[in-house]
């Protein structure tokens, strides 16, 4: 019988993806609260929501050109590899993975196009009353009425996404026994020793630094320089 080996802690995920989803996180719950209040709030709404369009274009970039374990390429698979995943991982004989799993992959894609879906809407919306967003008065009416409708139903999409999500993580944490919020807050993943470790490459935080910047000041020159 060979000895025990303890398990070995791997590094999974990098500090821009992980700032990234405690920053969303923030901002989501932030953006409906503020939009339930309206009034006076609206004006934080429309600019929580700005954060999140310039967080949501960086997480794009950082998903075509960041770590590894960031990228789409590394986690988007085919839809057949969803249905082999979770027949593994019902049958508790998945191997673990150093980064999202195929079924999370499109979980991950879910949810970023309903926030991105919502981000973009509200930039021209028009509720009639009192509020506008910052490009209203640039496209054709009838692009304002779209985007006012989806913005109201696409609310929808975003709380079955985040509930999926959050159900997902919840079954992980508490019937796999697989810590995946401490991942995230760490981005250290506990790797068993009966499998190879995985040897992930890791862009350096300066590159992410230039992207978010990138990607704010567009978001503010969309939204403050350009309507003039
Ligand atoms: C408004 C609410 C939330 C949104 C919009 C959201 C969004 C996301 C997104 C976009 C990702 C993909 C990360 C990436 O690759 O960039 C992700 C992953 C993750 N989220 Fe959330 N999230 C939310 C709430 C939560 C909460 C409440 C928790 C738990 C406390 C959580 C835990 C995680 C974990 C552990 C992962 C990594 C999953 C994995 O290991 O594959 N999220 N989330
Ligand atoms: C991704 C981030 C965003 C989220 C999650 C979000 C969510 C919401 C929700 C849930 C409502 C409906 C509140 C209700 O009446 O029950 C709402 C309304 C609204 N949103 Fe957003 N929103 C976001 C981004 C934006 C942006 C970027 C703008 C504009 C710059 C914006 C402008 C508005 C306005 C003006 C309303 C009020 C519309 C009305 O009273 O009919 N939102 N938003």
């Amino acid at each position: 019988v060979p000895p025990p080996v303890a398990p070995t802690k791997v590094r999974v995920w990098d500090l821009p993806t992980r700032v990234f989803h405690w920053l969303l996180l923030g901002l989501i719950v932030f953006s409906v609260v503020s939009a339930k209040i309206g009034g006076n709030m609206t004006i934080w709404h429309m600019r929580a929501g700005y954060a999140v369009l310039a967080l949501l274009l960086f997480r794009i970039l950082w998903g075509l050109v960041g770590s590894q374990s960031a990228r789409f390429a590394s986690f988007v698979k085919s839809p057949f590899a969803v249905f082999r995943y979770l027949a593994a991982s019902f049958a508790n004989k998945a191997a673990p993975i150093a980064g999202h799993n195929a079924a999370g992959g499109y979980s991950v894609l879910l949810l970023l196009t309903a926030l991105l879906t919502q981000a973009v809407t509200g930039l021209f919306i028009d509720d009639e009353i009192a509020n506008q967003g910052p490009l209203y008065q640039k496209v054709p009416a009838s692009v304002v009425s779209w985007a006012t409708r989806i913005h109201h139903w696409n609310e929808n999409v975003i709380y079955v996404a985040v509930g999926l999500h959050i159900v997902a993580i919840l079954v992980y944490t508490f019937v796999k026994r697989e810590p995946l919020v401490k991942a995230m807050v760490t981005g250290e993943k506990e790797w068993p020793a009966a499998y190879a470790k995985p040897d992930l490459a890791f862009r350096p935080l300066w590159l992410a630094v230039v992207l978010i910047c990138a990607t704010s000041a567009f978001v503010y020159w969309l939204v403050t320089i350009f309507p003039k």
